[in-house]
């Protein structure tokens, strides 16, 4: 059984300015499936289009943001929603928060900073139907709030007289009201100190535990995958590089780029500096021929120079695109 599956999804940001057309080629040719109850990890460095990603597939992409291939399936029970076909009104009435829920990157976005964190939750009530009463509503939020260890008073404050992490987790918490078979967290814990981020990350954990939903955790920190993902995406420059469980990824990693991730990661009592990448990722409205990641990679090949390498299958559950990486070679 899967809950999502996307089928070689391209997602194309077409400007025109000054006369010049140009096409950011964020998302190109994406396929994976999320499963019921797993936390999914979508790791790569800035700019790689994890955010493009999200938008795609919780139904939020707007122009400049065009899909021009692909497919973006859900199956919620006993009920199919086809996300690239689904209407405005029927998404907002019967998916959104309901079903999918996005906490979007920077928690303020949730929250409307001119009105108490009380009178958001109201406004989501407002925009579903299928919540009558509001005084019930009102009663499931404070159960919400408590049962995810957040003070009550925090529904009467308003965005800016929180800290930070404090906003993060009403942010989720607003999130996870209905118990959505999909949460979605955008760099939940980036710009949160060490010890704030422990918090969120096991408030997440908890939300997971008690409803047994899935969530999909973005993060250009590794260290953050390794503690909470089941299953991590390694995404470079609008592609997949790497997809594994969290285990093989750091363990076994098979594309230099994830070995890159994770060798640059720190470790306690280690003095010498790290080996760093040289370059950084490319621009996508032009991107690099063949392999993206061949400008980069130690170990580069005249064929990643032109071929571009196929995401296969080199164990169950394990998916790498390297051409050092041959799927009969395993
Ligand atoms: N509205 C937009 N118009 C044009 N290009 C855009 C727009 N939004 C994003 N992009 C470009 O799309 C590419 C992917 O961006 P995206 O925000 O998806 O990356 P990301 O992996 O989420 O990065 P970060 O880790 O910084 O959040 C980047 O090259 C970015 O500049
Ligand atoms: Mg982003």
């Amino acid at each position: 059984m899967t809950l999502l599956s996307v089928q070689n999804l391209r997602a194309y940001y077409q400007t025109q300015a000054y006369g010049i057309s140009r096409t950011v080629r964020a998302v190109d040719g994406i396929s994976f499936d999320l499963l019921p109850n797993e936390v999914y990890g979508v790791a790569g460095e800035s700019s790689c289009g994890k955010t493009t990603l999200i938008k795609v597939i919780s139904g939020n992409a707007k122009p400049p943001l065009k899909v021009l291939e692909g497919s973006v399936n859900y199956t919620f029970g006993e009920r199919t929603v086809d996300m690239l076909r689904i209407s405005q009104s029927e998404l907002r009435r019967n998916v959104r928060w309901k079903q999918i829920s996005y906490v979007m990157q920077g928690s303020m976005s949730v929250l409307n900073p001119v009105r108490k964190v009380i009178k958001t939750f109201q406004d989501i009530v407002d925009t579903h139907e299928h919540i009558k009463n509001k005084n019930e509503f009102l009663e499931r939020t404070r159960t919400h709030i408590n049962r995810l260890g957040l003070p009550a008073e925090v529904l009467n404050a308003y965005p800016h007289q929180l800290s930070g992490g404090m906003r993060q987790r009403v942010a989720i918490a607003l999130a996870t009201v209905f118990q959505p078979a999909l949460i979605i967290a955008d760099e939940p814990t980036t710009a949160l100190d060490v010890v704030v981020q422990r918090g969120v990350l096991q408030m997440i954990r908890d939300i997971q535990a008690m409803s047994s939903n899935t969530v999909l955790l973005v993060t250009h920190d590794m260290a953050v995958h390794a503690n909470v993902a089941d299953r991590v995406m390694i995404m470079y420059a609008g592609r997949i590089a790497e997809e594994a469980p969290t285990e093989s990824i750091f363990n076994a990693p098979l594309h230099p780029y994830t070995q890159h991730l994770i060798n640059s990661l720190p470790v306690i009592g280690e003095k010498s500096t790290k080996a760093s990448l040289k370059g950084s990722p490319p621009n996508l409205a032009d991107p690099p021929s063949g392999c993206r990641f061949h400008p980069r990679c130690p170990f580069v090949m005249d064929e990643c120079r032109t071929v571009v390498p196929d995401l296969v299958s080199v164990k169950e559950r394990h998916r790498v695109a390297c051409h050092l990486v041959k799927e009969d070679s395993l």
